[in-house]
């Protein structure tokens, strides 16, 4: 049977993918940041994962006003890289995994989740940014990814606790899938920051380094975190945190912290890190 063995967080901040495209990591500005990375790129490279369900979300690239899915399941063969502006991202093509994902679209359906099915999608720096801090640069992705969409860019986002409960459900689809596979859960996005307006810049190590203390030891008074404690606390974008609980509400009650890497500043926004394990 298919299991779920780890759960991984990362901030998915994009001046960090363009550092490591424009071989900057090296840079007295970058190293701090990248170091925190040296420990979970051996830690992949023993796991081996075969699937990563990679939840995240996209920045006006494949969504924008026009259609704005809550929860979006990626079940194509593979999804292009977007371009953002720049050029899409030189990192390789992003393979899918066709039959986990229509089994996990299947399952959370019928466990009433409405996810809305997408076989047509480039990725952006959501979900391309935590492969290279967490793979590196390598080709191809070692992985087949499951890029699972969250809506936390026009209001209303889904609630913490609703994130939970899909991570609880996608947990129960991945166990009733019949192949043996090694599946791990990532969410990213986050931590503290706000791209705009008079607060723009703002970070408070303090509600970011509760928030990561919680995910692993209290997990339950995240659930009812509202949202406008993200948004008073953590800045606009801290919203994107929400995504997290999706993957702490699949890992299960009980977790092993095995990593955790928290800096600031970078860009102008704090980077978060977290490897967990599923405890008995
Ligand atoms: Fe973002």
């Amino acid at each position: 049977m298919a299991r779920i063995t780890a759960g991984i967080t990362t901030s998915h901040i994009p001046a960090v993918g363009a550092a490591v495209d424009l071989g900057k990591t090296g840079e007295d500005y970058w190293k701090p940041v990248f170091a925190g990375y040296d420990w979970v790129k051996e830690y992949e490279k023993a796991q081996k994962p075969d699937v990563v369900i990679l939840v995240y979300n996209d920045h006006a690239s494949a969504f924008d006003m026009r259609i704005i899915p809550t929860f979006a399941i990626g079940c194509a063969e593979e999804f292009p890289i977007a371009d953002e502006g720049w050029g899409p991202r030189p990192v390789p093509v992003v393979k899918g995994h066709p039959d986990l994902a229509w089994h996990i679209a299947q399952s959370c359906i019928l466990d009433e989740f409405d996810m809305t099915i997408i076989n047509e999608m480039a990725v952006d720096h959501g979900l391309t940014v935590p492969l290279s801090l967490i793979f590196g640069q390598v080709d191809p992705w070692p992985a087949r990814i499951i890029p699972l969409a969250v809506n936390v860019v026009t209001y209303p986002p889904p609630s913490g606790n609703r994130c939970w409960l899909l991570g609880e459900a996608i947990a129960r689809a991945v166990a009733s899938f019949p192949e043996d596979l090694n599946v791990q859960i990532w969410g990213t996005g986050g931590m503290s920051h706000q791209l705009q307006g008079p607060r723009a810049g703002l970070i408070n190590k303090e509600w970011d380094k509760k928030f990561l203390d919680e995910l692993t030891s209290d997990p339950q008074a995240l659930r009812r975190k509202p949202h406008i404690e993200y948004l008073r606390e953590a800045g606009s974008e801290g919203i994107e945190l929400v995504m997290w609980l999706i993957m702490r509400g699949a890992l299960g009650d009980k977790v092993k912290e095995l990593h955790r890497h928290y800096h600031v500043p970078a860009s102008n926004t704090a980077v978060g890190h977290i490897v967990l394990e599923p405890a008995a």
